[in-house]
């Protein structure tokens, strides 16, 4: 049996074990797959435990992304352009840290929804490890513009200059705000609060697609903004979630599991 594990704090409501369980079925692998809670100051010494019993991967949510990619003996490309990491492997006695939050979004966008980013004018509500995560694979993919828009503005411009080399990142405030994007993504925290970002309604004039990297919270504000503005397409982060682990087994066992029918189980009516 190989061991993987969800690390996070809290981890009870995490889908990750589901997830991983289901892929393993498609393949007749023989895998555990279990949730670890460590302390907040606890995730090195979890992960030592883990690797020391023989863990060959996990994958790490909130609050430990940043302590992953510190833990790391070698960073590759997704984890390193973005200061953190959503899933280690275990090899050779190293520790290797990538990050697939951004490809799951994108697959998301392009292959479940069926829009493409390719010249498009993109939007991120929010400027934290979301956004950072999110934004490089959306550029890179071939997006006109990303444009990152956040509450406290200064956090919004070092995104914009810490991504300036691969593409066209503009930083705004939510006031400044106006019409003219096509995708618009809410990457604040907002959706697990129940509030939403104060932008206008104006905001969302033309946009093709709203987005909500927060999953499994219904419609939340944004979405329910968004819809009452007339947004044709509706989405949360479920289809994201599944797809970064797609990632995430098929780096470590070599083999990309099929998502369309989990995402469409996992999905819960955007009412
Ligand atoms: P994550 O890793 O999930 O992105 P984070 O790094 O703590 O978490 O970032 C949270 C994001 O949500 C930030 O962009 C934050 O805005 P600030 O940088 O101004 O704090 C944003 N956020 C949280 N609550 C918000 C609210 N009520 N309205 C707008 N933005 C909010």
């Amino acid at each position: 049996t190989d061991r993987y594990a969800v690390f996070g704090n809290p981890i009870g409501h995490s889908k990750s074990p589901a997830i991983h369980r289901g892929f393993a079925a498609q393949f007749g692998d023989d895998i555990s797959y279990e949730a670890i809670e460590p302390s907040l100051d606890g995730f090195r010494a979890s992960l030592e435990r883990f690797i020391a019993e023989g863990g060959r991967g996990i994958n790490i949510t909130a609050p430990f992304k940043t302590d992953a990619f510190d833990a790391a003996d070698l960073r590759l490309e997704g984890a390193e352009l973005t200061g953190a990491s959503n899933c280690l492997k275990f090899e050779d006695g190293s520790i290797v840290a990538e990050n697939f939050d951004g490809i799951g979004l994108l697959r998301d966008i392009e292959v479940n929804l069926g829009q493409t980013v390719v010249g498009k004018n993109v939007l991120f509500l929010g400027a934290g490890g979301a956004t950072r995560g999110a934004a490089l694979p959306i550029l890179r993919a071939g997006a006109a513009q990303v444009v990152v828009a956040n509450r406290t503005l200064t956090k919004a411009q070092a995104i914009a200059r810490d991504f300036a080399a691969e593409g066209t990142v503009l930083a705004a405030g939510f006031d400044e705000l106006t019409s003219g994007h096509d995708i618009i993504l809410n990457a604040t925290s907002t959706g697990l609060f129940g509030t939403r970002p104060e932008v206008s309604d104006d905001v969302f004039d033309g946009a093709a697609l709203a987005y909500e990297l927060v999953y499994g919270k219904g419609l939340t504000g944004f979405l329910q903004q968004a819809q009452d503005v007339g947004v044709p397409t509706l989405a949360d982060g479920v289809g994201m979630l599944v797809e970064q682990a797609a990632e995430a087994y098929a780096w470590w066992r070599g083999k990309r599991p099929e998502t369309a029918a989990l995402i469409e189980k996992m999905t819960v009516p955007l009412t």
